[in-house]
């Protein structure tokens, strides 16, 4: 299978990037591209008739992939702006996110790990121009991320990393359900 991972924020260190490329890096059932959203503008929906390069990009890597993974930070308990902004961008005029399995995960430094955040990116996903398909429950939530991994950037603790797995591999099964039913095979 193939993964879109956003990497939910325009910060040069973020945890949740390093979360994404941990990810990419341990789970081999799937290719994980980790995709960074810096180089997209703030949405504005006087925008001139077209998107942005790098939104139509992106538009068209979900588009192809067979899922997203979303690495979600926590800002004032929801979703940080660049990200809202990016998923505006992705619910005007073009719409990959539509019928998208979609699992999110968040890291934060504080001890909830990204809770209330992930929680409106649902409400957000579920949105008419996103219409996205999220993947129920498994919260994958690390917090106090700033003492999570090593050096390496590998995550130190082996009950979160057998959670992330246990989730990772929920999700493999609920892509795999969702293109069966596509199909008319379910
Ligand atoms: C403006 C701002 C607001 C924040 N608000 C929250 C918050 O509400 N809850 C939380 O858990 N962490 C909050 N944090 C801390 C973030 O979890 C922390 O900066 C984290 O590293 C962000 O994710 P990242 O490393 O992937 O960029 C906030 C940080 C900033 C800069």
């Amino acid at each position: 299978m193939k993964f879109v991972a956003i990497v939910g924020t325009n910060a040069k260190r973020s945890y949740n990037r390093m979360l994404l490329h941990y990810m990419q890096n341990h789970f081999d059932q799937a290719t994980i591209t980790v995709v960074d959203i810096q180089g997209i503008p703030m949405f504005n929906e006087n925008h001139p008739e077209t998107d942005p390069e790098a939104v139509v990009e992106l538009a068209a890597a979900i588009a192809e992939a067979d899922g997203v993974i979303i690495g979600c930070p926590e800002y004032n308990h929801s979703v940080p702006s660049p990200l809202k902004s990016v998923i505006e961008w992705l619910s005007y005029r073009l719409h990959p996110f539509a019928d998208k399995p979609v699992m999110i995960v968040g890291a934060s430094t504080y001890p909830q790990g990204s809770s209330r955040a992930q929680l409106h990116l649902r409400q957000i996903l579920d949105s008419p121009g996103a219409n996205a398909q999220v993947f129920p429950g498994n919260e994958f939530l690390l917090g106090q991320a700033n003492r999570a991994f090593d050096d390496e950037g590998n995550l130190k603790d082996s009950g979160t990393i057998d959670f992330l797995t246990q989730c990772f591999d929920g999700f493999l099964d609920f892509v795999a359900m969702h293109q069966q039913f596509k199909k008319g095979d379910a």
